[in-house]
């Protein structure tokens, strides 16, 4: 598999021309955002608060998965609050001047949207405190004995903060957050009503069981099924009159080698490296991410979220386990399936008629009953 099509499923933003297609994509209000009602519903209520009481609104933490959905919610936010929305993420601020610099930019009731919020250094989050609880800028000025801190007061603002882990905050930061969303993976329903909304504005003509081929392969997430719409479109281009069929779809999908339950080959190299290299599991991530020459952060990240959500690994204190359905997905696309190292009474399925059947009274009794 060629860089390119790792990329593919990676989730997060590429390159400058990829984020001004997505740009174009972006639901431009609360009503166009698809999917993550629940969500939609309490931020909706947030923000027609806020406009009512005329105050900025409460500081808002997104956190999910990358591609879900964080960075056009914050735009939504200003957009329904009918203010400016400054971008920056914590890695960006390196010094505390450079978040007062911001900070005394902004004018009343806007957003500043923080993106990877968890990776701001300690002292840029020691002149965020004050700010986001009080309006309220501490400057130092001058040097030595004759230093003294001078207290300037901000106009009100609204910080919306993203990052991909809550638990990756520190908590004087996270309880400075009224309000906390947890984006989830999308539906296929949902992921299928993207892919021809995206359609629409691509000007791309797509069959419905070719937007739901796509969607079913999108890992859940909006990003990813924009991307393969991206390139079906392009192999139909190529291939045929530029219509995305089902078939040039599956055609396109099965050359990006993009499995039935929509994992790339690096999560089907993850996933072979627990179940062949350590036996199934457990196994830590360090020594997983030393394996597959990836960063622990990325195999946390952006590829376990969506195996455990398909139930194909476990977390557990002593590491990562493949579970049965990863071993059978596995065996079905070819791959050499070693019995797990652990004992094999926490393997049901797979093995049940060698080992659950002894250990299994009802079974037991349904042989005798024969
Ligand atoms: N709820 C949604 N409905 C429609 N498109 C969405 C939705 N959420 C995300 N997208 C699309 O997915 C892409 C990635 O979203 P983005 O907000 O950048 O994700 P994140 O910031 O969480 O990584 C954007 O181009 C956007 O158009
Ligand atoms: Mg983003």
């Amino acid at each position: 598999m060629t860089d390119d099509a790792l990329r593919l499923l990676a989730a997060d933003a590429a390159d400058p021309v990829e984020a001004a297609v997505e740009g174009s994509l972006r639901p431009r209000s609360l009503d166009e955002y698809i999917g993550q009602r629940e969500v939609k519903a309490n931020l909706g209520v947030l923000l027609q608060a806020a406009r009512a009481r005329e105050e900025a609104a409460d500081h808002i933490l997104l956190y999910g998965p990358p591609g879900l959905g964080k960075t056009t919610l914050a735009t939504i936010v200003a957009r329904e609050l009918g203010v400016n929305v400054r971008y920056t993420s914590g890695p960006a601020i390196e010094r505390p001047g450079d978040l007062a610099a911001v900070l005394t930019s902004l004018d009343e009731r806007d957003v500043l949207f923080i993106d990877e919020v968890h990776r701001l250094n300690h002292a840029v989050e020691e002149i965020l405190y004050p700010a986001m609880e009080d309006y309220a800028l501490d400057v130092m000025i001058g040097k030595g004995p004759s230093a003294r801190s001078l207290r300037l007061t901000l106009k009100p603002f609204t910080v919306v903060g993203a990052t991909t882990r809550a638990g990756r905050i520190s908590a004087p930061l996270r309880d400075r957050f009224g309000a906390t969303y947890r984006l989830d993976f999308y539906s296929d329903a949902e992921l299928t009503q993207i892919v021809e909304r995206s359609a629409r504005i691509l000007d791309v003509h797509i069959d419905a069981g070719a937007a739901i081929a796509i969607a079913r392969r999108g890992r859940g997430t909006p990003r990813i099924v924009n991307r393969l719409l991206k390139r079906t479109r392009d192999h139909a281009e190529v291939h045929g009159d530029g219509r995305v069929t089902e078939t040039a779809a599956n055609e396109a999908l099965r050359l990006l080698e993009i499995d039935d339950e929509g994992l790339d080959s690096t999560d089907r190299k993850l996933l072979a490296a627990i179940v062949q290299k350590f036996g199934s599991g457990p196994v830590g991530v360090a020594a997983l991410g030393a394996v597959l020459s990836e960063e622990i952060e990325t195999i946390e990240d952006v590829y376990e979220p969506f195996l455990l959500r398909l139930g194909f690994i476990d977390r557990t204190p002593q590491g990562r386990i493949a579970t049965d359905l990863a071993r059978q997905h596995l065996a079905g696309l070819g791959f050499e399936i070693p019995p797990p190292r652990r004992g094999e009474a926490d393997m049901p399925s797979l093995w049940a008629d060698v080992a659950g059947a002894a250990d299994d009274p009802g079974a037991a009794l349904g042989a005798g009953d024969r």
